[in-house]
């Protein structure tokens, strides 16, 4: 098989017809065809699969055990995300097994395949869920009333998947056996396109944080209300968008985003009571983010109060800069040398699970070239050929790591 074969056994599943691309959430329809998918794919290949209590699932080549390197990603999207972003690394790690199989190494250490649940928070809100329960990032009762759109909790929606609350959590003996982890992952930018270069490691992730504007205002009739009695959250929140841009664009290269904007109740003859608005921050260090959100709320503070309107903001999460053991990039990057050179190591704005697991174990990841730069989009891309490098890339680096007794 190849990398774009195994994609492809996906590409139906969770498409979104209204966004495009895919929307595929933790604990919804497509979660369940999506763990069938890595559970047939890796007892295709022989590796024994497990879910952890967090509903990270495990793929393990060899028996479970100490000294153990694991690669992965996660297989949840954005709402109308890319093919890619999460898939890709799984999708190249099973053919990174198969390379190796095919050619007859057996690893001295076990090698674990790694699917983590939610990586990207679109269902519960919290980024790196799966992996921040796993390493205790996150309390479990903290995680659990977490609530979707619908209202539904974390709590609830465990239970009618059948899964064990009293499962969720840290799993310190299971982190114990992780002597490396490596995450393949589209590239979420165009450095590598600009570049020239199919495949690179990471060098950081920059700091990033969430945080839920409540804006409140007073509902009334669009018809009716004369322009000077209104206290309109919907303009609030637009004086709130440009505060986040103001304040973002004057400190570069931080970044400031409110992607997502629910106005209640949402009629188009009707003036809103109440706006909540999602803000995502990132910049170099941790103290910038704070900086910049300080910035944020005294521009969108003054914005709202002139509409006459109230501000309540609660933070989300918080996620500090990673930067990646050099030495493991170092080792990782020679395994790479043979077939790929001297590749580039660069730093990324996106989120990734490899960042919270650095915490606990040397990690490190690989970037495939994305040929449009874009993601959390239909547009994400990847080319077929720089798909199979990369598990070439990743097999390299399995037998670099996992071949060392
Ligand atoms: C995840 O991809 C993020 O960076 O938000
Ligand atoms: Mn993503
Ligand atoms: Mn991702």
């Amino acid at each position: 098989m190849t990398v774009t074969d195994r994609l492809a056994e996906i590409a139906d599943i969770g498409r979104d017809a209204e966004r495009g691309g895919y929307s595929r959430h933790l604990l919804d329809a497509t979660d369940a065809s999506l763990r069938d998918w890595f559970r047939r794919s890796a007892s295709a290949l022989g590796l024994a699969v497990e879910e952890d209590g967090d509903a990270n699932l495990w793929a393990w080549w060899g028996a479970p055990g100490d000294g153990a390197v694991a690669t992965g990603s996660h297989l949840d999207s954005v709402p109308g995300g890319g093919a890619y972003d999460g898939p890709l690394g799984i999708a190249a790690a099973f053919e990174a097994v198969a390379q190796l199989q095919a050619e007859g190494f057996t690893p001295p250490r076990p090698v674990a395949v790694c699917a983590f649940a939610e990586e990207e928070g679109s269902r519960f809100g919290l980024p790196c869920l799966g992996t921040r329960l796993l390493t205790g990032a996150v309390e479990p009762a903290a995680a659990l009333v977490r609530a979707d759109a619908a209202g539904l909790t974390l709590e609830d929606a465990w239970r009618a998947s059948g899964r064990d609350v009293a499962a969720v959590g840290p799993d310190p003996d299971r982190v114990a056996r992780l002597a490396a982890f490596i995450e393949l992952h589209v590239e979420q930018g165009r450095d590598l396109e600009d570049r020239g270069i199919p495949v690179s490691t990471a060098s950081a992730i920059i700091p990033h944080g969430r945080w839920r504007l409540e804006i409140t205002g007073e509902g009334n009739h669009a018809g009716t209300t004369t322009m000077d009695q209104r206290a309109d959250p919907v303009v609030a929140a637009a004086r709130a968008v440009l505060a986040v841009q103001e304040a973002a664009r004057a400190r570069p290269p931080a970044r400031g985003t409110i992607g997502k904007v629910q106005v209640v109740p949402g009629g188009t003859n009707v003036i809103a009571s109440r706006v909540v608005a999602w803000l995502d921050l990132r910049a170099d260090h941790d103290e910038d983010v704070r900086a910049l959100f300080d910035a944020v709320l005294a521009g969108a503070r003054a914005g709202v109060e002139a509409e006459g309107c109230t501000l309540v903001v609660h933070e989300e999460s918080f996620t500090s800069r990673v930067d990646f053991d050099a030495a493991l990039t170092a080792r990782v990057a020679a395994a790479l040398r043979p077939e790929f050179g001297a590749v580039p190591s660069i730093p990324t704005g996106a989120g990734h699970d490899a960042g919270i697991l650095s915490s606990v174990v040397p990690t490190a990841m690989l970037f495939v070239r994305n040929p449009t730069g874009v993601s959390h989009a239909p547009g994400e891309g990847a080319r077929d050929a720089d798909c199979e490098a990369g598990a070439r890339a990743l097999a390299a680096t399995l037998r670099e790591l996992a071949g060392a007794a």
